[in-house]
């Protein structure tokens, strides 16, 4: 007879397995319980590190609605698109050739911003924009602006100089090459009305962005707009940089002065490589409504009546008006010679470039000349009124004096008064949807007056 199988054995080996894996088991989840309590501490340290370096500490703004609204977009997590914000601002800012700049420009909704972007991202460097979207003049025409941008493939953050955390964060994205700073409060005039905003923007503000940029890592280069006013009432012709500035006539020129000196003082402690550009009266294509070329354009159309100043003298105020398209070639040229900054972490490391350009078109125009090219190219006679300048900051007469910016990037104006403002005017009736005026004429008339 076969001999059964040994059952007790087999159930002996059986119940002896059983017991080794339950050993095991528990020597397992023993030797886990005892890893658990620092795997979770280093896990919530981690998250604690991440956390900080993600959302930067937070500074007294008082710009709630900007604050939230940096502090969302800026969010990794955010619902809203945090990470598809970012993509944004690395795809706009990414340079297409080789060594390209990757420039951050402030201002980029405004007049000569919009400009200086378009020219930039044309020739294959990153362009950044930041505006604030002010109503200092109709925020319509910053938005169409950012419309025209966007079809270059250049992004506006919408933010202001004075938010530290988003401009921390938009410096720890994107290590920018360049700076081009042209967001401010202009206008001369405006400064009797609404004092705060000048110092806000062009000094609190203008100190925030350097304050940011020196701490950067790398320390972009910075060039920015200051302006011929800082000239004031300077009576040497023409302006040269070597003048004296110390006569300003306005709140806004006192700022932009007061932006050299600070510029100055970045440079000197953290080692900032600065460029400032004294602009004269830049007009031209999408320009700004506040100055006399636009509302004498806006006016003589509508049939209202201009103001022209003569000085305190019985002279004709000059300007020396210089078309956008010189002054975006200067500063890109500016832009193309700033050497790197020398600090880096807020450290300076060595002597840095410090310089100041007019930009200007060197022949200066009397107003009733500027009213008289109007009337020709709008086919319309203007009705003029001209009174003494009242003392509200402007100055009677300016004339810049370009050697320095030629000699060092070739700045050379091409445009004339005549050419660029036919080139405005285009524009404007353009943007306006004005009927020109050749067509009203030859329809059968059945206007009053
Ligand atoms: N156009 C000129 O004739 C002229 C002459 C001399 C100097 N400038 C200077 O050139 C620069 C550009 O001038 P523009 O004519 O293009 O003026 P602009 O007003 O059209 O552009 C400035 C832009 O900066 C933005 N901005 C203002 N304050 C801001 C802030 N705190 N934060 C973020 N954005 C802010 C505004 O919304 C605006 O879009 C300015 O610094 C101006 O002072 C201009
Ligand atoms: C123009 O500026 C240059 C450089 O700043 C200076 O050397 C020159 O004397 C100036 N010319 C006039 C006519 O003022």
């Amino acid at each position: 007879m076969p001999t059964p199988p040994d059952t007790s054995k087999t159930l002996k080996l059986e119940r002896y397995n059983t017991y080794l894996r339950k050993i095991h088991t528990t020597k397992l989840v023993n030797a886990s319980s005892k890893l658990l309590f620092p795997a979770t501490l280093l896990v919530a340290l981690l998250l604690i590190l991440f956390f900080t370096i993600t959302y930067p500490p937070l500074s007294d703004n008082p710009h709630h609605r900007l604050h939230r609204h940096s502090l969302l977009s800026t969010s990794l997590f955010s619902v809203g698109g945090g990470a598809a914000w970012e993509k944004q601002v690395r795809r706009s800012s990414t340079p297409r050739r080789p060594n390209g700049f990757s420039v951050l420009v402030t201002g980029a909704a405004g007049f000569v911003g919009s400009h200086c972007s378009v020219a930039l991202k044309k020739r294959g460097d990153g362009v950044l924009g930041l505006d604030n979207f002010n109503s200092y003049y109709d925020p319509s025409l910053k938005r169409a602006r950012q419309n025209l941008l966007k079809k270059h493939q250049v992004f506006i953050v919408e933010g202001d100089l004075n938010d530290a955390p988003l401009l921390r964060k938009l410096f720890y994205v994107v290590p920018f090459t360049h700076v081009l700073h042209l967001a401010a409060q202009a206008g001369v005039r405006y400064a009797m009305q609404n004092p705060q905003s000048y110092i806000s923007s062009n000094i609190a503000g203008f100190v925030n962005l350097l304050e940011i940029a020196k701490a950067a890592n790398p320390q972009p280069a910075i060039v920015w707009a200051s302006s011929s006013s800082v000239y004031g009432l300077n009576t040497e012709n023409p302006f040269s940089e070597i003048d004296r500035t110390d006569k300003p006539a306005s709140l806004y020129a006192a700022t932009k002065k007061a932006g050299e000196e600070i510029a100055h003082t970045y440079n000197h402690i953290y080692g900032l490589s600065l460029t400032g550009l004294r602009f004269f009266t830049v007009y031209g294509p999408w320009g700004r409504p506040d100055m006399a070329y636009f509302f004498f354009t806006k006016d003589i159309l509508q049939g209202k009546s201009i103001e022209i100043y003569k000085t305190h003298d019985q002279k004709e105020v000059a300007r020396d008006f210089t078309y956008i398209d010189d002054v975006v070639k200067g500063c890109l040229g500016a832009v193309d010679t700033a050497e790197k900054s020398t600090g880096s972490g807020g450290e300076k490391k060595g002597k840095a470039q410090l310089r100041v350009y007019n930009l200007g078109n060197t022949s200066p125009v009397p107003v009733g000349r500027l009213v008289s090219i109007l009337e020709g190219l709008l086919k319309t006679k203007a009705k003029k009124h001209v009174i003494t300048m009242p003392r509200n900051g402007d100055v009677p007469f300016t004339h810049a004096n370009v050697t320095l910016a030629h000699t060092d990037f070739g700045y050379k104006p091409t445009t004339d008064l005549p050419t660029g403002l036919s080139k405005f005017v285009k524009w404007y009736v353009g943007y306006y949807g004005i009927q020109p005026r050749a067509t009203k004429e030859t329809q059968p008339t059945n206007e009053s007056g």
